[in-house]
């Protein structure tokens, strides 16, 4: 099984941004311990961060075929992008939307997601531990039983 994961813009300053916000792990060591736990779960990752719009499109459209599944953090683009929006209809593949903040405690722009309504899931709010218990739950939900009505997406 191949778990994608996509991270936006500004990302790549985890660490020195915002730490109270985000907490002081880097994203290197974000992905450090997602590659941990994807090992005990006997999953592959593949890794991809971009501030580019279009290079997080083009991301996107390179899953298809390739991967069973993805974490997504959009970063600022959840809120504001109808062409990530649109990569994600058209590849159709299974993903859960990540946030390290809860950003539905936050300014109004940020408690919209373009994204949300297409996701298996979303997890907000745990800092790092959000991609693990995102890996956790959309694996389990890649290899669960998807035909249960109780948990079938509607
Ligand atoms: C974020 C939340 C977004 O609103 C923000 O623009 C980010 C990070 C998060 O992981 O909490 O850059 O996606």
């Amino acid at each position: 099984m191949h778990i994608a994961v996509i991270n936006g813009p500004n990302l790549n300053l985890l660490g020195v941004r915002e730490p109270e916000r985000y907490g002081t792990s880097t994203l290197a060591e974000i992905e450090a311990r997602v590659r941990d736990r994807a090992r005990s779960l006997g999953v592959e990752i593949g890794w991809f961060q971009s501030n580019l719009e279009g290079a997080l499109v083009e991301a996107v459209q390179g899953l298809r075929g390739r991967a069973d599944g993805a974490l997504v953090n959009a970063a600022a683009y959840t809120h504001t992008s109808l062409a990530i929006r649109d990569a994600l209809l058209a590849v159709g593949v299974p993903f859960v939307e990540v946030h390290l903040s809860n950003v539905w405690a936050r300014e109004e722009e940020r408690r919209r997601s373009l994204l949300a309504d297409l996701a298996v899931g979303v997890v907000a709010g745990f800092g790092a531990e959000s991609y693990l218990l995102a890996l956790e739950g959309l694996v389990a939900w890649l290899r669960g039983p998807r035909n249960n009505p109780a948990i079938v997406q509607v």
